[in-house]
């Protein structure tokens, strides 16, 4: 009462009116927001999606992986775009709204806490890599999906598939969502057209017709996924990849093993990246077919898979030492094979403790100097870099030059400006580092 005696009393009233008002008024927003999605009749044709876009994996649609959870897809995309129309969150530079965990219900139960999540991100036409990689992973992933406009009903559909159709997706993964202020989710009829779990996950999800990187108009903000996904893991570790890659079958519980017999890596005071060396799989060869490092060896020496990267940035990759790992002894568990010094323009996949990790930083989007800003910055506070003997990467497809988007020279100047700007700031940030890069 100390605090209200300052008003007068009609004032006060006043005030309570004015608050009332408001909250009506936002209640009946929101009502119209949820009754234009279930009854707003929309041309089919006006979301103008066109029809055949290339899946480079038809083979991820889950036939043998269906297994519904019980909680139908409607009311899931309900539920999400609930969640879409209420998000007041943004990020630091106030350009996106962020909504972590979309679905809590995804979230697992069980305690992950000394376990690796696989952190990622995609935009809404990427989400079915999910298939096979929750499949090979069976553990913790952690995805941010960035959306925009008419796109946010593909993502919402799409995600309400995995989660209601494929068991081990809504144990197993969270799903975040990030946004353009300025491009926010349109409405959309929940009629448009309907999913079920008999679909194939092809038949809707090529109505969403952006390429990663490629939307016109708008900057992919990659490392503000990578933040998002990585602080909502639950795991004491992370490994961050692009969605589009596999890591080996064995590598999650063989990693578990290895840190329960290494607890000094729980507890260390000079952190470790963890190096999983990374390859490009020629897309003739079924990259589920690779189980072990044997496998690998051998499509390795028949040139269908070959150091990630090998074409398109050899320097960025080469110091991982594909040689030396190609000669380790055959052990049939995970250990430190070597250690690598870290050198100029490395940017490795890697295991990290996520309490170890630097951020990324969020200024980087689109192609270019996004990742290795963040092993540059990891090496400056210290990081030590220890390549595991029989875990790898896998990325579908060779990658070679051309494959990409017209904008990427143009990308990659500005951003090696950022870098440029970067490095000077991290100076200043680890005055007792002797590191630089
Ligand atoms: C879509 O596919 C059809 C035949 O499959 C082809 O004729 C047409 O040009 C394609 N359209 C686009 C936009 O790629
Ligand atoms: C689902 O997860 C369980 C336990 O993690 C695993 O045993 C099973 O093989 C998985 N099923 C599929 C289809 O991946
Ligand atoms: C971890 O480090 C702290 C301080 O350096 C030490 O007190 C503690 O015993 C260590 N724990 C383990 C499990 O090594
Ligand atoms: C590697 O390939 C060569 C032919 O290119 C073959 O002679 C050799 O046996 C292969 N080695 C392995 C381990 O498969």
């Amino acid at each position: 009462m100390a605090v209200l005696s300052h008003f007068r009393p009609c004032t006060f009233w006043k005030l309570i009116v004015i608050l009332v008002l408001a909250t009506i008024l936002l209640q009946a927003w929101h009502m119209m927001m949820l009754f234009q999605l279930e009854s707003m009749v929309k041309d089919k044709s006006s979301s103008g999606e066109s029809q055949n876009q290339s899946f480079p994996d038809k083979n991820d649609t889950p036939q043998g992986q269906i297994q519904e959870t019980g909680e139908s897809i409607e009311s899931l995309i309900k539920k999400m775009w609930e969640k879409v129309t209420t998000a007041n969150v943004l990020d630091k530079s106030g350009s996106y709204v962020v909504i972590d965990n979309i679905l809590e219900e995804s979230n697992s139960k069980k305690d992950h806490t000394q376990d690796v999540t696989i952190v990622t991100q995609c935009s809404s036409n990427h989400l079915h890599h999910l298939l096979t990689l929750s499949k090979t992973w069976n553990g913790p992933i952690s995805v941010s999906v960035f959306t925009h406009d008419q796109d946010t009903q593909f993502a919402i559909y799409t995600i309400a598939y995995l989660i209601a159709c494929v068991k081990n997706i809504s144990k197993q993964v969270l799903f975040h969502i990030a946004f353009p202020v300025k491009n926010s989710p349109l409405p959309f009829d929940l009629h448009d057209f309907t999913v079920s779990c008999n679909d194939r996950i092809d038949t809707f999800q090529s109505k969403s017709k952006h390429l990663n990187y490629a939307v016109e108009g708008l900057e992919y903000p990659n490392n503000l996924l990578r933040n998002i996904a990585t602080q909502a893991a639950k795991t004491s570790f992370v490994f961050i990849v692009d969605i589009d890659t596999l890591p080996s079958p064995e590598m999650r519980m063989s990693f578990n093993v290895f840190i329960k017999r290494h607890k000094q890596f729980m507890n260390s005071s000079s952190p470790i990246a963890f190096v999983v060396p990374s390859f490009e799989v020629n897309s003739q060869v079924d990259v589920s077919s690779i189980h072990t490092k044997t496998d690998l060896k051998k499509v390795w020496n028949d040139s269908k898979v070959r150091p990630f990267y090998f074409e398109l940035c050899w320097k960025c990759q080469r110091y991982t030492d594909y040689e030396q790992w190609g000669l380790l002894p055959d052990f049939d568990f995970l250990e430190i094979g070597y250690f690598v010094d870290w050198e100029d323009p490395w940017e490795p996949f890697f295991i990290a403790r996520k309490s170890d990790l630097p951020l990324y930083d969020e200024r980087f989007k689109q192609y270019g100097f996004n990742r290795i800003s963040q092993v540059c910055e990891s090496y400056v506070k210290g990081f030590r870099f220890a390549v595991l003997n029989n875990a790898f990467l896998l990325h579908h497809g060779f990658k070679v030059p051309g494959n990409f988007h017209s904008k990427k020279e143009e990308e990659q100047n500005r951003n090696r400006q950022l870098f440029r700007e970067f490095k000077k700031e991290l100076k200043l940030k680890y005055p007792m580092s002797d590191r630089s890069c």
